[in-house]
């Protein structure tokens, strides 16, 4: 069991796998290869749904409960609502390709302050209350749940109409928690 990765190791792996997709993203774009940077982007959506996901079913919930940390998880939860509200812009939202492609921009930072704030935040404070066995069972609830999802192939995640104007910005900070 102690050889399996934690739940900060998987998590981790994860947001570095979407990094590398935002790059290739960003590179397509910047080749003016606009027809790859879609389908790249699908690529990139569909798995950062399905980590989000999973880390709804299997990893928040038990940050919460077992690590005491719901209000750190509450925001975690805002900032993904933030993220997918932004995909479904980005594809349902009928983009000119400046704005697509300034739209991909604005995700890439939402993703990645996200990222920066469960690995500098709630990743050490999960560890001061989880035990080792805990955080090997979270990490493998979440593989196993990462694998049963069914990659989304419709346009929008949430089916709701068209959104008529841009996601407002979310704020993507921690509260400080002051001790009890
Ligand atoms: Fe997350």
């Amino acid at each position: 069991m102690s050889s399996a990765p934690t739940i900060f190791d998987v998590l981790r792996e994860t947001h570095r796998e979407v990094e590398e997709l935002f790059g290739d993203v960003q590179s397509a774009i910047h080749t003016e290869q606009y027809e790859l940077a879609e389908a790249l982007f699908q690529l990139l959506s569909v798995k950062l749904i399905a980590a989000m996901r999973a880390e709804h079913a299997v990893v928040y919930p038990r940050f919460a409960r077992d690590a005491k940390l719901g209000a750190e998880t509450e925001q975690a939860l805002l900032e993904h609502d933030g993220i997918e509200r932004m995909i479904d812009w980005i594809r349902v939202g009928g983009l000119p390709q400046d704005e697509w492609c300034e739209a991909v921009a604005k995700l890439g930072t939402l993703v990645a302050d996200h990222a920066d704030c469960e690995e500098c935040t709630l990743f050490p404070l999960a560890s001061l209350e989880l035990s080792s066995d805990q955080l090997h069972e979270i990490g493998l609830d979440f593989v196993q749940r990462m694998m049963q999802t069914t990659p989304v192939a419709g346009a929008s995640i949430t089916y709701e109409p068209t959104p008529a104007e841009p996601p407002p910005p979310v704020s993507v900070t921690f509260k400080p928690r002051h001790a009890a």
